[in-house]
């Protein structure tokens, strides 16, 4: 596909405009797309409406996020009929997975830009690019370093620590969109923080597929330490940076060091995480997983011995190929009994190219519906089991906003990652205050300033 997308031709700055899809990871992208646009002299667009390049920054974990996205594109293709200098990009992992295919599924579409090379992306709006590939070898930049668009109103930011994943989870498409692991080096990431907290950042949550393998074999341990917690050490030290968060870690490489981290660095959140997938053995193999539900309960146990209120979360998937009735009632008891008090539940859905997409789909929709909603009643009863131990105990709140209801209503964070709306006179964006729990409800606590 050839095209041209010439900003001088257009005679103006571009307003763009940038809607994201999926992660964290690509949130953070999405921060990055709009900071090298803004510094390459465009403007970022109040809402689609007023752009003239929309940018769709896409996921393909699922089958569902890629309809959402094509669905998008097709409606933004109408506005392009009237208006021929309006501009669609996709970028992200779609653009990785689909590559020129796009352009076949809808021609309105000007360009594709994988997440491997995104730091390219002014230059391709600015020149036009002709015969766009995307992730070329060699060409692939590390690009996880920028200014990040600071605005006075938020205290928390992403931080980029690696790329890629190196595991191939058979259900999995993210190795193939985002290539290999390949890590930030201690000391950019390190200043990355430290502009952050200077730019009024008070928590920072460290990105990666899994950050627990930070460094792999290329950074090697030092005093017993793997390079993961020699980051956390070292970003612990850093001013004005009050809390450490990290997404997601891997089970497999859940080391002692890293529980040990949890008891000793005082900015390290109490809240991991840890992403089980399955309860039973048998799936988890054929997934690839490399660890046991036993394993999980293990780090589970150490990680309440160091850190006893600990914040636990995980990722499940219910109606892998083969997944018996049997199967997910392990799952369930798995969840029980790890004593997770929040969880993400998703439906399998094959994925053209990994392992498991060769495997017969055989767990009916309605049955993957079920066990999501069984698996969700015991989300909400963990989670409402939790809420209320805090019922008239003051929680520290990292206050990141206003709450969408209510007037002097502001929100924030528990340490261990449980919301919070409270009432407050005074606002206090990027403060640590002390509320004292008066309700709560499934996803929230609510309480008044002590
Ligand atoms: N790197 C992270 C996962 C990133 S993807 C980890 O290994 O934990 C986020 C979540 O999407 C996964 O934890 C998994 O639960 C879910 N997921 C991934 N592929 C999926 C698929 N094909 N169908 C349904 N859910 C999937
Ligand atoms: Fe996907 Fe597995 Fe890698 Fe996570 S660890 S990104 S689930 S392949
Ligand atoms: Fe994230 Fe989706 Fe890509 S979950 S890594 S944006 S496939």
């Amino acid at each position: 596909m050839a095209w041209i997308l010439n900003k001088s031709a257009v005679g103006k700055a571009l307003r763009i405009f940038v809607k994201t899809y999926g992660c964290q990871m690509n949130e953070r992208d999405s921060e990055m797309i709009l900071s090298q646009l803004q510094r390459a002299g465009h403007v970022i667009a109040a809402n689609e409406s007023v752009a003239d390049v929309v940018i769709l920054n896409t996921c393909s974990i699922r089958e569902q996020a890629e309809v959402k996205a094509l669905g998008k594109s097709g409606y933004l293709s109408r506005r392009k009929r009237a208006d021929p200098n309006f501009r669609i990009g996709i970028v992200g992992c779609m653009a990785e997975n689909f590559g020129g295919k796009l352009f076949e599924l809808n021609s309105a579409i000007d360009f594709v830009v994988g997440p491997r090379r995104l730091h390219e992306l002014a230059d391709v709006i600015a020149n036009g690019m002709d015969n766009l590939r995307t992730g070329e070898p060699g060409k692939e930049n590390f690009s996880q370093g920028f200014d990040h668009l600071r605005s006075q109103s938020k205290c928390t930011a992403f931080v980029s620590i690696m790329q890629g994943c190196n595991m191939r989870c058979s259900y999995c498409i993210v190795p193939r969109t985002r290539g290999r692991e390949s890590y930030r080096r201690m000391d950019d990431v390190a200043e990355e923080v430290k502009f952050l907290a200077r730019n009024g950042v008070r928590e920072i949550t460290l990105l990666g597929q899994i950050v627990n393998s930070y460094g792999g074999r290329k950074m090697s341990i030092a005093g017993g330490k793997t390079p993961f917690v020699q980051l956390l050490e070292k970003l612990s030290e850093v001013d004005g940076i009050l809390r450490i968060r990290y997404m997601s870690p891997h089970p497999c490489s859940f080391s002692n060091d890293l529980i040990a981290a949890h008891g000793n660095l005082p900015k390290l959140c109490p809240a991991v995480h840890l992403p089980i997938q399955s309860g039973s053995d048998r799936i988890l193999s054929d997934m690839r997983r490399q660890y046991t539900g036993e394993k999980i309960l293990q780090i589970v146990e150490k990680l309440r011995a160091a850190v006893p209120h600990i914040g636990l979360s995980t990722d499940v998937i219910v109606g892998y190929p083969g997944e018996t009735e049997e199967d997910f009632a392990e799952t369930v008891s798995l969840f029980d009994s790890a004593k997770f008090n929040m969880a993400f539940v998703f439906k399998y859905s094959p994925r053209a190219g990994t392992k498991s997409a060769e495997m017969v789909d055989d767990v009916p929709e309605s049955e993957k519906v079920r066990r999501n909603q069984i698996l969700l009643k015991h989300i909400e009863e963990a989670s409402l089991r939790c809420h209320r131990q805090f019922v008239d105990h003051t929680v520290e709140v990292l206050v990141e906003g206003r709450a969408k209801r209510g007037e002097n209503m502001m929100f924030g964070w528990t340490p261990n990652h449980l919301k919070v709306i409270f009432e407050t006179a005074g606002n206090a964006i990027g403060e640590i205050v002390r509320v004292r729990v008066t309700s709560f409800a499934a996803t929230v606590l609510c309480g008044v300033v002590a």
